[in-house]
């Protein structure tokens, strides 16, 4: 049995009783009183919705989440619904386009990706193809996050790999970052002023970088303050944090046309960096909303198994 408040809020009979307590309608934007962020409910494939929100600035990081076009736990809803591929890379090429028209001329784009290993691995293939076409984007890393947990574990390899592609445009900034894992291995001698040295005498930290490979981040469920009841594809806050300092500069420009949760603008709200974030479905804008203002209220990130619709409590 579920230990969360609510079921997931795809589901049509939750969406409904919400749904009337959702402060935005499509099309309509949320501006923050203090300024830093901006919130709607607005379509990614639509342009004149992206420059709408963008207000002509532009973007140095965009940390996007689209839907994978596969279906999660045997659940085929109206967000998370499988399409043909073919109108799955439209759909992409579309939102694609919109977020490189917003990009500063030296910025970054993460994309988070899935492969459906019973359909071929479908879309990611065929998404790094669809990139390819975008001259001004370098491809830069295939990243994969670790999950503690998966499913398949009996006649299958355990699945428990996010995929997170990255590219930029122009020459970004990027930082360096590290986790909390000490190094081990001692060795890589190198004489340097006449002296040798090994490599954790040379190295900048005593603890490893994470690489293309992260293995130290818990993906998000009910014991973890973070959590958030009813959404179903709530990415770990440390990930994003991760991505943000990386790849951004205090009041640099973040956007995500994704936002479900709103990870990626708890992420900016806590880094001090600005925020344009949306979705199409106003139950995850409102979410995304008092999610904002509870974290300033309380400094909480999440409802942990607490409702965040109580108004629609039994
Ligand atoms: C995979 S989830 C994003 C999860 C998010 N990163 C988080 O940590 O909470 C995808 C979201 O995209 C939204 N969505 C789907 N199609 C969209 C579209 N065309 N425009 C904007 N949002 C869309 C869905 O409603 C869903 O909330």
């Amino acid at each position: 049995m579920s230990k969360e408040a609510i079921p997931r809020l795809d589901d049509d009979t939750i969406r409904n009783k919400v749904l009337p307590y959702c402060r935005l309608s499509s099309g309509e934007i949320w501006e923050d009183p203090t300024g830093q962020h901006r919130i709607g409910v607005l379509d990614a494939i639509s342009k004149d919705n992206c420059h709408k929100i963008s207000n002509k600035n532009k973007v140095d990081l965009f940390i996007q989440d689209p839907p994978y076009n596969i279906a999660v736990g045997n659940k085929n809803t109206n967000q998370l619904s499988r399409v043909n591929i073919d109108e799955y890379i439209k759909f992409s090429d579309e939102w694609i386009r919109n977020s490189l028209e917003m990009m500063s001329e030296n910025g970054h784009l993460y994309v988070w990706l899935g492969a459906d290993q019973k359909r071929g691995f479908q879309p990611l293939p065929e998404f790094m193809i669809l990139m390819r076409k975008y001259e001004e984007l370098t491809s830069r890393s295939f990243i994969s996050l670790r999950n503690q947990r998966g499913y398949g574990t009996q006649k299958n390899w355990m699945a428990v790999r996010q995929e997170l592609l990255y590219y930029t445009k122009g020459d970004p900034y990027f930082k360096v970052a590290y986790t909390d894992i000490p190094k081990v291995l001692k060795g890589y001698y190198k004489t340097i002023n006449g002296k040798i040295t090994d490599n954790l005498e040379r190295g900048k930290s005593d603890t490893i970088r994470p690489g293309n490979i992260w293995l130290d981040i818990q993906q998000v469920f009910y014991r973890m303050e973070e959590n958030i009841p009813g959404a179903y594809a709530q990415k770990p806050l440390k990930s994003i944090e991760r991505i943000i300092e990386t790849s951004s500069k205090k009041g640099d420009l973040v956007a995500d046309f994704f936002a479900h949760s709103g990870t990626t603008l708890i992420a900016a709200e806590k880094l001090g960096r600005r925020c344009i974030t949306f979705d199409r479905d106003p139950v995850f804008t409102e979410l995304t909303i008092r999610r904002l203002e509870r974290y300033r209220e309380t400094g909480k990130t999440g409802w942990q198994w607490e409702n965040p619709f109580p108004e629609i409590s039994n």
